[in-house]
């Protein structure tokens, strides 16, 4: 059995296709030692993705004292888990919080998701010292997001889910939808407008955190939208929900660090040469698997370029990106 010191908690991330997890230097934010993941079980049932856990857990074998965190992409209230969108439905009505704390045979802290990525990326990350109330999205299978008012976490909002033009938002701007659709980065970037435009004009943040695997290519998309409040990259990246799990579970016990390093910056990126509305997937285009999508972004794109030829016209553009892409620089 491993000692670990005070500074260290482990996080673990459930998603849709990997369990993760990683002891946490709380200091830093940076993983203690290396991360191990499992696929996640199919069907993801409670019982499965438990045994999982447990056998995740296992591999860093802890003392009794370690904090264990778990994050997976439902609302949690009370340890409940009220309905899931993304992994096996039987979840509904489950206290996970419980489950876990079984098959662990210890206490547990069962948050979401996009809270514990949101959380990190607050304390360490893109919104560190931001005032005010900063968004974080995270763009994957569905859309998650967390409400960071001055350091403290709102948690269980699933602004995902807010219907908009008739659809649930996720089933029309997640990362997923991108790929699935088969959209260019602007036909996406237009329903992403559309979306952040409707969070905006109901929350008027100081900040838009933007996460989620699909982040590190923020650049080809980011550029190309428009919000008043800066909308800027996440900075954690694929550790995001370790780590937010990891420090919500030293938190909850009473064993919040006394310091925080937040993390550098990433190093900017070179332009990688793509335009913003090239084809990406020339693979499956060559193969005919897939056609481009030729229709329009679709409902969640900006009600004003509706059927208005001058504002699409690629000097304003051009100048639109131009514009974007300073603002992005500057937050
Ligand atoms: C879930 C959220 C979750 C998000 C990202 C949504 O479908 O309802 O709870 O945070 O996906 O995984």
């Amino acid at each position: 059995m491993a000692a670990y010191p005070s500074n260290i908690a482990l996080g673990i991330d459930i998603g849709g296709s990997g369990i993760k997890g990683a002891p946490v230097d709380l200091e830093t934010g940076t993983f203690f030692a290396p991360r191990h993941r499992i696929p996640t079980p199919q069907p993801a049932t409670p019982e499965a993705v438990a045994a999982t856990v447990a056998e995740l857990v296992q591999h860093f074998d802890p003392d009794g004292e370690l904090p264990v965190g778990i994050d997976l992409p439902a609302p949690i209230i009370d340890g409940v888990i009220p309905s899931m969108a993304n992994l096996d439905k039987s979840w509904a009505g489950v206290n996970g919080a419980e489950l876990f704390a079984n098959v662990l045979d210890r206490p547990v802290t069962l948050v979401n998701d996009a809270d514990a990525a949101g959380y990190a990326e607050v304390r360490y990350g893109a919104a560190v010292g931001r005032s005010g109330l900063t968004i974080v999205l995270t763009l994957g299978t569905g859309i998650g997001s967390a409400l960071v008012v001055n350091d403290v976490l709102v948690p269980n909002t699933e602004l995902g889910h807010v219907e908009l033009d008739g659809y649930d938002a996720e089933t029309r701007a997640s990362s997923a939808v991108y790929e699935r659709e088969n959209l260019s980065y602007k036909q996406w970037a237009k329903r992403l407008q559309r979306y952040l435009s409707y969070l905006e004009g109901l929350f008027f943040p100081s900040v838009f955190i933007i996460g989620g695997g699909i982040s590190r290519k923020s650049e080809k998309f980011l550029p190309l939208i428009d919000t008043r409040a800066p909308l800027i990259p996440a900075r954690l990246l694929n550790t995001a929900g370790i780590v937010g799990s990891a420090l919500l579970a030293a938190e909850a016990v009473g064993r919040a660090p006394e310091t925080i390093t937040p993390l550098p910056p990433l190093p900017e990126k070179e332009n990688e040469g793509g335009k913003a509305d090239e084809p990406r997937r020339t693979k499956a285009k060559k193969a005919g698997s897939r056609k481009k999508n030729t229709s329009k972004a679709g409902k969640l794109a900006p009600k004003s370029n509706k059927g208005n030829k001058s504002k699409q016209s690629s000097t304003s553009k051009k100048d639109k990106v131009k514009k974007a892409k300073k603002k992005h620089k500057k937050a």
